[in-house]
């Protein structure tokens, strides 16, 4: 979900509408904004994209103070009751709301026994209930009101209050959910993710859990839950509203594909040593006798990150040759896992504020386990629990499907397990060949990125397919997991991904005609087995996509996507960039919304 909040000396519609654009990436099945002037408070809320609200809006009110938030549904489902602000029953307390509150039921039976008659289904309206009546008691500011209530809630959020009664403040609070706030002059912002704010403002403070704040134009002070004042100093984000902005491209996925070369140039500056054949990742704050002294590694993310980890692990392996391997984080968070003293966690993020991950860090850190951030966004509560680790510095990603993150990724991974290897038993020669081999990669991508209109034929041609497989083996398979996780997620075209040396042991059942199978065939020492998993294919009548960097037998498959090699330990992140694009012009021969694809949200703030 996004929130977005303005107090200052313009008109607050458009900046809240423009701001909840900017957030709409992530959750987006109903917008609402509530604006004050004059003593009245102008609310429009429906279960419709942002730009259908702003038609709603039409003129909207010129008050220069207002909140507003798009809704990804968790309690109740999308509607114009559900969507945010929520309010209390006088209608003075207006509430946006990321998050979750855990003891919501109890509430609402408490609030309903005591007459208060619910609006909603949600959890957030009794977030106003509680403000309203804690102002009743007596409270002496908003700020107090709004702290009494939190008090009695249980669970995770990300807020702002507007109220009637103070129209030139707004109360903010975090807890668990994201809240950062854009210092103006003479005005200012608060939003959940800098993406609604950089348009106006560079100059941000990060909330940090359990804290509020309270905001006027002209200043702001933020303090704990317990009234203990807090000192912020604004720091400035090196994100600039380009990054927002679509720059010619149809859809920010294509926009983030193409970026990709200059991300991963990001990604390596600084980090390449090659008086030494090693890399540096200073930010691991780890020196060589305790890098030396781990014993194993674990991957922690869920969706791509996952499947990054995945491919993070078998560079580590192969690299430093630890044991290392990886888990989604929200599994691991509930399963009771085994903490080891000698284990590096490595928690992967794009957003760094993915609830299952973040909670897997926390319970490693409860446990004793060292844990360090593998993350894209910088001040991001992953990033910050971590406190070291390794940014990924590909810039802001706004496309639902991780592109230009993933890819990030995975090199920081082929950087750490370079490190890992060099203080062990990778030798100066192979040190070297993965300096030399990283430097090149951005050039190599860029080659794949220029077969566009190749791959887009490619994708014409399977465009009536309902199901696929996407078949890759060791370094591979995860390369195939994550070319089957995009198909899924902007195509909704069923897409599974299995080891090519598993398919004999069942799913060779499934091929047909009708079924398409892409398959990783790197030129590595696997080639001949990887040339026989498409000849068994194609026994059984299953179409074929080879998607390669060695010369494959004439007529071998229906479909060749060809990469250029780089060395054998990286050419699973370049043969990572054809799948993209595959899955993306697919969904465009299939009309999909390839930025928002159905049900999905960029991150998952909430379990
Ligand atoms: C969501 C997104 C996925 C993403 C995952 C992890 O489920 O839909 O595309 O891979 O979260 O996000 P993160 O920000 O932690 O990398």
């Amino acid at each position: 979900c996004g929130i977005v909040g303005y107090v200052g000396h313009k008109s607050a519609t458009p900046i809240l509408l423009e701001g909840l654009r900017r957030l709409e990436y992530r959750g987006y099945d109903s917008a609402g904004i509530a604006v004050l002037h004059r003593g009245r408070m102008k609310v429009t809320k429906a279960a419709v994209r942002v730009d259908e609200l702003r038609d709603l809006v039409g003129d909207g009110s010129p008050g220069t103070i207002g909140i507003g938030h798009t809704r990804w549904a968790t309690h109740g489902p999308p509607s114009e009751a559900n969507s945010h602000p929520h309010f209390d029953t006088a209608k003075r307390i207006a509430v946006v709301h990321n998050g979750i509150i855990e003891n919501a039921d109890v509430l609402r039976a408490k609030l309903t026994g005591a007459g208060v008659v619910f609006a909603s289904e949600t959890d957030t309206e009794c977030i106003a209930h509680l403000v309203a009546a804690a102002m009743e008691s007596g409270a002496a500011t908003l700020e107090d009101a709004v702290r009494i209530a939190l008090t009695e809630i249980d669970g995770a959020y990300g807020l702002v209050v507007l109220d009637l009664r103070h129209p030139n403040e707004l109360v903010v609070a975090r807890n668990g959910s994201p809240i950062v706030l854009g210092i103006g002059e003479g005005e200012m912002f608060v939003a959940s993710d800098v993406a609604a704010l950089v348009r106006h403002t560079q100059r941000v403070v990060f909330l940090d859990d359990g804290e509020l704040a309270t905001l006027t134009a002209d200043d702001f002070h933020t303090s704990t839950l317990q009234s203990v004042r807090t000192a912020k100093t604004p720091t400035t984000v090196a994100v600039d509203d380009a990054d927002y902005r679509l720059g010619g491209h149809d859809d920010f996925m294509h926009k983030e594909m193409a970026e990709q070369p200059d991300a991963i140039r990001r990604a390596l500056l600084g980090r390449l040593d090659e008086r030494f054949s090693t890399s540096r990742l200073d930010g691991l704050r780890l020196d060589a006798r305790e890098l030396r002294a781990i014993r194993r590694v674990k991957f922690l993310g869920c969706g791509s990150a996952y499947y990054a980890g995945q491919l993070g692990a078998s560079l580590v392996e192969e690299l430093s040759r630890l044991p290392a391997d990886a888990e989604p984080a929200s599994e691991f968070r509930y399963r009771n896992p085994v903490v080891e003293h000698d284990t590096l966690y490595v928690a992967v993020s794009q957003s760094g504020e993915t609830a299952d991950t973040l909670a897997a860090v926390q319970e490693l850190k409860r446990k004793g386990g060292q844990v360090i951030g593998v993350v894209n966004g910088v001040g991001s509560a992953i990033a910050r629990e971590c406190g070291r680790g390794v940014f990924l510095h590909a810039g802001p990603e706004v496309s639902v499907a991780s592109t230009k993150a993933v890819t990030n990724m995975s090199v920081c991974f082929a950087l750490l397990a370079t490190l890992l290897g060099r203080v062990r038993d990778l030798g100066v020669a192979d040190g070297a060949r993965m300096v030399s081999a990283l430097s090149a990669l951005p050039d190599h991508v860029a080659a794949v990125l220029a077969q566009d209109d190749e791959i887009a034929a490619v994708a014409r041609k399977f465009k009536d397919a309902r199901r696929m497989f996407f078949i890759g083996r060791v370094r591979c398979w995860p390369v195939a997991r994550e070319g089957a996780q995009k198909l899924k997620e902007i195509s909704y075209v069923h897409a599974e991904a299995y080891q090519a040396s598993e398919l004999k042991h069942g799913p060779l059942a499934l091929i047909d005609p009708d079924m398409p199978s892409v398959v990783l065939v790197p030129d590595d020492e696997l080639l001949t087995k990887n040339i026989a998993t498409i000849e068994q294919i194609k026994a059984r009548g299953g179409p074929v996509i080879a998607v390669t960097n060695a010369d494959l037998p004439e007529g071998l498959a229906d479909a060749v996507i060809r990469a250029p090699r780089i060395t054998r330990e990286l050419d699973p992140i370049l043969l990572t960039v054809p799948l993209q694009m595959f899955a993306y012009h697919l969904a465009r021969e299939l009309g999909r919304d390839i930025d928002k694809p159905r049900n999905l949200a960029k991150s998952v703030t909430v379990e």
